[in-house]
């Protein structure tokens, strides 16, 4: 940290035609940078203590669940939830999206008779996002895909378009993918159709793949190169993207 400041103050006290402060400046400034925030999203790494939110996100609604995943419809409880956070630990990267605690209405604090230091309000879990690992023999390849979801009440909010765009910098500017997928249901024409505004191309339907709700219906495939990523987003564009 203290060579980063002194970086910065040569920069800033010297001419800014000399080509290695800039360099120096331009490092410094880009070490800041908090690759797990965006602009008003925390993502952190999912932990055990998650279970129960987890298990709320499975809960709230069925047509959520079964938005999400397509497995038959059976109650998930506890065990649904740790096998889902099993799975998120083995994920590339498997985080759950927070909303910073000054965003939380009513942080829990210690009341006045408490012996015990009042608590730090936490940052408010609303959703998780997923690059999935593939095996070390299909590494090469350099593709990934995401998943996403945000709980019920905090939908159509703009987080999980944020979300989508934090791990698609994560995906090509620091694991160095080559491509990313998306899948979806054709019943969710909502989730599909915000893929394809985000820049995902629609590549294929996989027709009657999927049984839902008393009909069969097209499984959704979206995808997005670097290139693609890079000619909407890329580096100075995508760094807007984060705090
Ligand atoms: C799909 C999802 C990730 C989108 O995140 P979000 O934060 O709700 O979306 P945003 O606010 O960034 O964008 C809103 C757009 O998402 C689309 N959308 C899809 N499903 C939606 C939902 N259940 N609620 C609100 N918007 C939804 C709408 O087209 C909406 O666009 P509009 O405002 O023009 O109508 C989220 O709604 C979700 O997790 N839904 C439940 C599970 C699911 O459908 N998962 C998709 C798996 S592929």
């Amino acid at each position: 940290m203290a060579a980063i400041a002194r970086f910065e103050r040569q920069a800033s006290s010297s001419n800014t035609t000399n080509p290695s402060c800039t360099i120096l400046a331009t490092m410094a400034s880009r070490t800041r940078r908090n690759i797990w925030r965006s602009k008003r999203l925390i993502i952190r790494p999912v932990e055990p203590s998650d279970d129960a939110f987890l298990q709320s996100l499975t809960e709230e609604t069925t047509d959520d669940y079964q938005n999400s995943t397509p497995f038959v419809p059976v109650p998930q409880g506890a065990a649904g939830a740790k096998s889902f956070r099993e799975f998120m630990e083995k994920c590339l990267v498997g985080c759950i999206i927070c909303l910073p605690a000054s965003n939380t209405p009513e942080p829990e604090i210690a009341t006045p008779l408490s012996d015990s230091p009042p608590k730090k309000p936490v940052p408010t879990p609303i959703g998780t996002i997923s690059l999935m690992a593939t095996e070390a023999k299909l590494a090469h390849h350099r593709n990934t895909e995401i998943g996403v979801t945000i709980a019920t009440s905090y939908q159509g909010q703009g987080y999980g378009s944020e979300a989508v765009l934090w791990a698609l910098e994560w995906a090509f500017r620091h694991a160095n993918m080559h491509r990313v997928d998306i899948r979806a249901f054709g019943w969710n024409e909502g989730a599909w159709k915000l893929y394809e505004r985000l820049g995902f191309v629609l590549e294929g339907r996989k027709r009657e793949a999927m049984w839902y709700d008393g009909a069969y219906h097209d499984a959704v495939e979206l995808g997005m190169l670097r290139s693609e990523w890079q000619a909407r987003y890329g580096e100075a564009k995508a760094g807007s993207q984060s705090a």
